[in-house]
C-alpha cells in the first residue's frame, strides 16, 4: 500500500498541450477515479504516469520517492490477450517481459487464479473465456506484478452493462481484501462513485483538473443507493459545465 502524489503534470504533443497542471493524490489503499470527457488526455495521463510518455513538467512521486519505472502496474485501455498464448502464459506475460522466467512467473501467476475467477481456465485460449473473465486475465497479468500502485485505463469500458457491475463489486471486494492503491480510468459515473474515495474530474482538452470531489460514503457500499445518486448528480453536473 503505497500514497502516491502527481503534482503540476503537463503534456503538449507538437502545439497540441493535452495535461495542463495535473494533480492528484491518492492515499494508501485508496481508489481514485479520474473522468473526463473523451480526448482529454485521461490515457495520456496513465501512459505519462506507467513512463511511456514523458512529461513536460511536473513531479510524480511515491511514499515521497520520486516514482521509477516499476512503481506503477498499468493495464492499458486496449489491453490485449495474445490468442495463440493460454490464458496462464497471457497473465505470466508481464512478469515475463520484466524479466522473470517463464515457470517462476507461472508459478507466481497460478495461486491468482482461483481469487481471480479463473480457476480451471490455466490451460484454455482467451477466445474460450467470457468478457468478463478476459478482463479479470488482464489485470491478473498487472497485479501479479506486484507493484505499488495500480494504473487501471477504463478496465470495464468493453463489457455489458450487467458483466460490468458484477466486475465493479468484484474489484471493489479484491481492493479492500488485498490493500491495493488503485488509480482508475473511466467514463461511468455510477462506477467513479461506487468505487472512488475520490473522483478528479477533467475538463475537456487540454486536461485540467476542473474539480475533485471526496467520496466518503462507509464501505460496504451499494450501487445506486440514494445517496450515491446524489454524489453522481454532482459529478455529471461538474463534467457538462462550461
Ligand atoms: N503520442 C501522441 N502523439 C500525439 N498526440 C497524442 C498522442 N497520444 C495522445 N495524443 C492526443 O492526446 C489527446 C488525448 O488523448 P487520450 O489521452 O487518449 O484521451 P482520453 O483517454 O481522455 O480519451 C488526443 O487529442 C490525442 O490525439
Ligand atoms: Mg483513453
Amino acid at each position: 500500500m503505497r500514497e502516491v502524489r502527481v503534482e503540476g503534470l503537463s503534456k503538449r504533443f507538437g502545439d497540441r498541450d493535452v495535461l495542463v497542471d495535473v494533480s492528484l493524490h491518492a492515499r494508501p489503499g485508496e481508489l481514485v477515479s479520474v473522468i473526463g470527457p473523451s480526448g482529454c488526455g485521461k490515457s495520456t495521463l496513465f501512459a505519462a504516469l506507467a513512463g511511456l510518455v514523458e512529461p513536460d513538467r511536473g513531479t510524480v512521486t511515491v511514499d515521497g520517492r520520486p516514482a521509477t519505472g516499476t512503481t506503477f502496474g498499468y493495464m492499458p485501455q486496449k489491453d490485449l490477450l495474445f490468442p495463440w498464448r493460454t490464458v496462464l502464459d497471457n497473465t505470466a506475460l508481464g512478469l515475463e517481459i520484466a524479466g522473470v522466467g517463464r515457470r517462476a512467473a507461472r508459478k507466481r501467476a497460478e495461486p491468482l487464479f482461483e481469487p481471480f475467477g479463473l480457476a480451471g481456465f490455466e490451460g484454455s485460449r482467451p477466445f474460450e473465456l467470457s468478457g468478463g473473465m478476459r478482463q479479470r486475465a488482464a489485470l491478473l497479468r498487472t497485479v501479479v506484478q506486484d507493484r505499488d500502485v495500480l494504473l487501471l485505463d477504463e478496465p470495464f469500458g468493453a463489457l455489458d452493462s450487467l458483466t460490468r457491475t458484477g466486475m465493479q463489486e468484484w474489484l471493489e471486494g479484491m481492493r479492500s481484501q488485498f490493500g491495493w492503491t488503485v488509480l482508475l480510468i473511466t467514463h461511468d459515473i455510477r462506477e467513479a462513485v461506487y468505487l472512488s474515495d475520490r473522483v478528479v474530474v477533467l475538463g475537456p482538452r487540454p486536461a485540467r483538473v476542473r474539480a475533485v470531489v471526496e467520496i466518503d460514503q462507509p464501505r460496504p457500499r451499494e450501487l445506486a443507493s440514494a445517496a450515491a445518486a446524489a454524489r453522481e448528480a454532482e459529478l455529471l453536473a461538474l463534467l457538462r459545465a462550461e
